[in-house]
C-alpha cells in the first residue's frame, strides 16, 4: 500500500507524496533536509528517482555520506512513511541522466540553465547566462543529475485518532521485504 501510493505520486503531481522531504548530513555533520519532487520510483527494487543541479549542496553531501532519510505525509489517507536508506549519485555524463535528460521538457531543462544554486545573485550577470541558454536549455545538462535513493526500511504510520498505528519494514540489497512488525505509535 505504501509503495503503492508512492507509485502513484511518481505519476501524479496532485498526490499526497509527489513533494517528499530529503534529508540528509551536511558537510559539517548537521542534519539537513529539503523538498523534492518525486520523478520515479521502482517498488520491486525500493527505489525513488529525484532530479538536482549537482552544484547544489545536496549533490557534494551526498558524495561524502549517502545516507539518508526520505520523509512524506498525505494529509488525505493520513499517513507518514520515513524511509531510511541510501542514495547512488548519476553524473551528467551517465547514461540514466543523459537519458532523463532528453525527456524533460524545455521549460524543466531551462531551471538549470541559470547560476550555481545556494551562491548570491548577480542579477545582470545571470540575466545574460540565462538569455544565452533560454532557447533550448540545453546549456544545463552538464548541470544535471539524478539521484536515485534506495529503501533500506520503512516506518509506516497511519494517523486514526484514537487508534494510531506504526509499522516498521525492511528489505534486502535487492528490495525484497524482509521483515514487518506493527509497532506501538
Ligand atoms: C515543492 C518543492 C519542490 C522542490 N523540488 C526540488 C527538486 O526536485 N530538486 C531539487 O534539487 N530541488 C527542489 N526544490 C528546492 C529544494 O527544496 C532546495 O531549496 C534546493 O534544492 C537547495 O537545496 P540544497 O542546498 O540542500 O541542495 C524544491 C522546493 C520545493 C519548495
Amino acid at each position: 500500500m505504501a509503495w503503492q501510493e508512492l507509485n502513484d505520486a511518481a505519476n501524479d503531481p496532485h498526490t499526497g507524496f509527489r513533494y517528499l522531504n530529503v534529508c540528509t548530513i551536511n558537510t559539517e555533520l548537521k542534519p539537513q533536509a529539503r523538498m523534492m519532487v518525486l520523478r520515479r520510483t521502482d517498488s520491486a527494487r525500493r527505489l525513488l528517482e529525484f532530479h538536482t543541479d549537482i552544484r547544489s549542496a545536496k549533490w557534494q553531501e551526498l558524495a561524502l555520506n549517502p545516507a539518508a532519510t526520505v520523509l512524506g505525509f498525505c494529509s488525505q489517507s493520513r499517513l507518514q512513511l520515513r524511509l531510511q536508506g541510501g542514495f547512488k549519485r548519476y553524473e551528467p555524463a551517465s547514461a540514466l541522466a543523459g537519458q532523463t535528460w532528453q525527456g524533460l521538457p524545455v521549460w524543466t531543462r531551462r531551471s538549470y540553465s541559470g547560476g550555481p544554486p545556494g551562491a548570491e545573485w548577480l542579477f545582470p550577470h545571470d540575466q545574460t547566462q540565462h538569455a544565452e541558454s533560454e532557447e533550448s536549455g540545453e546549456g544545463g545538462q552538464r548541470h544535471f543529475g539524478v539521484l536515485v535513493f534506495q529503501a533500506e526500511s520503512l516506518d509506516w504510520f497511519r494517523l486514526e485518532r484514537d487508534n494510531n498505528r506504526r509499522a516498521r519494514l525492511t528489505y534486502s540489497a535487492t528490495g525484497s521485504l524482509t521483515s514487518s512488525t506493527w509497532i506501538n505509535p
